[in-house]
């Protein structure tokens, strides 16, 4: 879908931006919460050290704007090794992977982004890779055929995806390493808008602060980008501390409301109530009722709602919850009331 102005939630081109790269912590002392991903972590590079060898290889996965590019830059940076970046869709030739492999050292990090899109023919150099170290190569057609084998370095491959039941087996499998990345809690986000305000230069107030880290719906990136907006505000006053006033003033502005929904998701849930009956309703008809994208929805917007416990999956579609009524003012049906007392007795 076309948007005018660039929406403060789904990722664009703008995800690469220097303050985003400015604001990414380099060390794991930096990188704020995922207590049980970074200790984890840590265990298994302290381990790889002591034997001298590669780290094992890592897939991680959650919603975006997570830390997940932010980690696979730091887990490198631990290691003390470089790193190669790259993306499923922009491996387009089984040789072009081919390639970027035999260039890589002892110990180096390939960090593959979106790795659920990577095509078919292309993932399939990546087994023998992954578990052999080897690339194997079929040269010649018919009899006179014959498999090529071309030893690699060992390496560190790091995939990064939005859903992790999007990868085939064989290739979740050839991972030892596999973390989820959760959202973030209100005072791990307050603590990143802090740190980013003070890299940023800029003064802001505790009340301010937390109130930006409410909003963020438990998303790092988006903390960053309502904290630079705000800022904007507040330097257009000439405001010498952001306050919780411009903070509000800003964020309303933007159509970021008190849980940091915009009017994407309060078109989701209305409809869901108002022309679904509360669901359950499948995703793709949701999905065109709204006019928005289908994948958009999941990745981005539902991962959220699921959170808050506004929606809920079930076999037959997605479910509005009481608490989506309640946010959105309506009054809660006697059906959906009857489920839930029905839940409760059990
Ligand atoms: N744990 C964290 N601590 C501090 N900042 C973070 C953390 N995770 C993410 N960020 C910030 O959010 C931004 C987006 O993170 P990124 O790693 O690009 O997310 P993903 O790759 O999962 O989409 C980064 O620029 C960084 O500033
Ligand atoms: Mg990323």
């Amino acid at each position: 879908m076309f948007d005018e102005e660039e929406s403060l939630i789904v990722s664009t081109k703008t995800e690469y931006d220097e303050v985003e790269n400015i604001l990414r912590p380099k060390s794991m002392e930096g990188y704020v919460g995922q207590e049980k991903v970074k200790t984890n972590l840590s265990v298994f590079m302290t381990a790889a050290k002591m034997r001298g060898e590669a780290l094992d290889h890592v897939l991680l996965y959650g919603p975006p704007g997570l830390g997940k590019t932010t980690l696979a830059h730091i887990i490198a940076a631990e290691m003390g090794v470089q790193i190669k970046v790259t993306s499923g869709p922009s491996i387009e030739k089984s040789g072009d992977l081919a390639s970027i492999l035999t260039n890589l050292n002892e110990g180096d990090v390939l960090f593959i982004d979106e790795i659920h899109r990577l095509n078919h023919n292309v993932e399939e150099i990546l087994y023998p890779a992954m578990e052999d170290f080897s690339l194997d190569f079929i040269v010649g057609k018919g009899p006179m055929a014959r498999s090529v084998q071309i030893p690699l370095k060992k390496f560190t491959l790091i995939g990064a995806t939005t859903r992790a039941g999007m990868l085939s087996s064989p290739l979740r499998d050839r991972f030892g390493v596999i973390c989820r990345l959760e959202m973030y809690s209100v005072d791990e986000l307050a603590e990143i808008v802090r740190r980013s305000a003070a890299t940023l230069g800029s003064t802001i107030s505790d009340a301010a602060t937390e109130e930006v880290a409410k909003r963020s719906r438990g998303t790092p990136r988006i903390a960053n980008r309502l904290l630079k907006r705000v800022r904007d505000f507040s330097i257009v006053m000439e405001h010498d501390e952001i306050s919780l006033a411009d903070t509000k003033h800003a964020l309303d502005r933007l159509e970021i409301d008190d849980l940091g929904l915009d009017n994407i998701d309060i078109k989701l849930l209305s409809s869901m109530i108002d022309k679904f009956g509360g669901g359950p309703v499948g995703l793709e008809t949701l999905a065109a009722t709204i006019n928005e994208d289908k994948n958009t929805i999941e990745d981005v917007y539902e991962p959220y709602l699921l959170q808050l416990g506004f929606v809920s999956r079930s076999p037959r579609g997605r479910i509005a919850m009481p608490r989506a009524y309640e946010h959105l003012g309506r009054k809660i049906p006697q059906k959906i009331k009857d489920q839930i007392s029905l839940f409760d007795e059990q």
